[in-house]
């Protein structure tokens, strides 16, 4: 009998990529995908613990599967990533909820199908959190099932050593290792040639790739660049970049090379000094206002987007006044913006001075309103211009694509003949409403 896989993502783009090594060891095993999660007979969760609101959520949906595995004995429920890979988080899942079958970690995404033959052969709970993280090249021969036929990511290294004192993903993803470049290689050009389009290498801190001396002293810049000479018509983008490791080669590189999408997700995190060094972020207002005023120079077009907290452990009024100022000033063309979040074992949670909640969430609607406003004035601007854009769908009235920044860009099909889903095309961009931009063909 056919047998049904659904499975829940939670975070970032490294976690949707793990659901892809994921769905192809389930689909090696025979089962199908599922979109009802009903239907299924497996369920994983791949969960994110980067906010307390993430992990609210998960408990929420797992705690909602109770009543479907009370009328399908046999359904199998494993939870995986980084929520399952906090210390004694197995032991308080599988006590929340004892329906569990089967915990495993970030740490090891790839040992899930053995980890799942092992639960149908003996039928007990498994619970595989292991603190070693060691399975690099092997992920490079794994099945992905990706999601997406013309967009595809690839990791480049794994873990964090920067040790933001908010931030748990260097608990629970690890150090810095870095993928050998030739599997790199090998793995992008199989991709290419398999039809994507648009390649993103993925790294908590991709600037830092090779750091940990095994890569034969491949940077960065340089791997950007031997990736961004290979053959076929392909555009290249990668996330996500510390400021402070941001070296001027790479912006020659990506300024040089017509295959790098000039877009950049820097995130900044606070404008005041005094919060950045709380935050240990290794940068001041100044240098990050420098290095953007630098790419902006090289890169008259870029489009930038940024990761920001506001309320961190002793944000007064002036230090948040001071973040304002710098979006004023960088001018993104999207931002991410989140309420701090108290997270166990971090240094900030052990800070006295915390925001109160109605203060935090005082200062997100505040920052939200005003970059809501510069990203439209600067979707605006594009109005007149000629962007690049991936034709990625179609429904009734328009062709979909998406401009380099990821913004989609509606093309009225009473405008073109045809366009061909997967290619790159000149687009005039003649408006922007309701967050989309539309165009029309050159
Ligand atoms: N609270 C709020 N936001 C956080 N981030 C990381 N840790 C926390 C936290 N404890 C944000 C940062 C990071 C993004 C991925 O998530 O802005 O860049
Ligand atoms: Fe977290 Fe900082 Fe590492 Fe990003 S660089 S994953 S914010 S510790």
């Amino acid at each position: 009998m056919q047998k049904y896989y659904y499975i829940y993502t939670y975070g970032c783009q490294m976690n949707v990529h793990e659901s892809e090594k994921i769905a192809g060891m389930l689909e090696d095993r025979g089962y199908i995908r599922t979109d009802e999660v009903e239907k299924a007979d497996i369920i994983v969760f791949n969960t994110c613990c980067i906010r307390e609101s993430a992990e609210q959520k998960i408990m929420g949906n797992i705690g909602a599967v109770k009543p479907i595995k009370k009328v399908k004995k046999d359904l199998i429920v494993a939870v995986c990533g980084c929520m399952s890979q906090q210390a004694d988080m197995a032991s308080i899942l599988r006590k929340k909820f004892p329906f569990i079958d089967i915990v495993f970690g970030a740490n090891n995404v790839e040992f899930f199908g053995e980890y799942l033959d092992e639960f149908l052969k003996q039928k007990k709970f498994c619970n595989k959190v292991i603190q070693d993280k060691n399975y690099m090249e092997s992920a490079t021969k794994m099945h992905f099932v990706r999601d997406n036929s013309l967009y595809a990511y690839v990791n480049i290294m794994y873990g964090c050593n920067n040790f933001c004192t908010y931030c748990i993903v260097p608990y629970v993803r690890g150090r810095e290792i870095s993928r050998a470049p030739k599997t790199i290689y090998r793995e992008v050009k199989n991709l290419i040639d398999m039809g994507y389009k648009v390649i993103t290498l993925l790294g908590q801190n991709v600037n830092s790739y090779g750091r940990d001396g095994s890569t034969g002293g491949v940077t960065f810049p340089k791997l950007l660049d031997n990736i961004a000479n290979l053959q076929g018509d392909f555009e290249l983008r990668f996330m996500t970049s510390h400021p402070k490791d941001l070296s001027d080669e790479l912006i020659e590189v990506m300024a040089k090379n017509p295959k790098i999408s000039k877009t950049l997700h820097l995130p900044v995190q606070a404008g005041s000094n005094k919060i950045l060094k709380a935050m240990n972020r290794s940068y001041d207002r100044e240098s990050y206002l420098n290095l953007i005023r630098k790419i902006k120079e090289a890169m008259p077009d870029i489009t930038l987007s940024t990761d920001i907290i506001v309320g961190f452990p002793g944000e007064t009024e002036e230090d948040y006044l001071l973040t304002e100022q710098l979006v004023k000033e960088v001018q993104y063309h999207n931002a991410f913006i989140f309420m701090y979040s108290r997270r166990r074992g971090t240094i900030a949670d052990k800070l006295e001075n915390q925001v109160p909640i109605s203060i935090k969430r005082e200062r997100i609607h505040r920052l939200l309103a005003i970059e809501h406003e510069i990203s439209t004035k600067l979707f605006e601007k594009m109005i007149g211009s000629t962007q690049r854009v991936l034709i990625d769908g179609e429904n009734n009235l328009f062709y979909l694509a998406k401009a380099q920044c990821g913004k989609v860009v509606k093309i009225a099909k009473s405008t073109v003949t045809k366009l061909n889903i997967g290619k790159f095309i000149d687009c005039e961009i003649t408006d922007y409403k309701n967050g989309n931009l539309i165009g029309r063909t050159k």
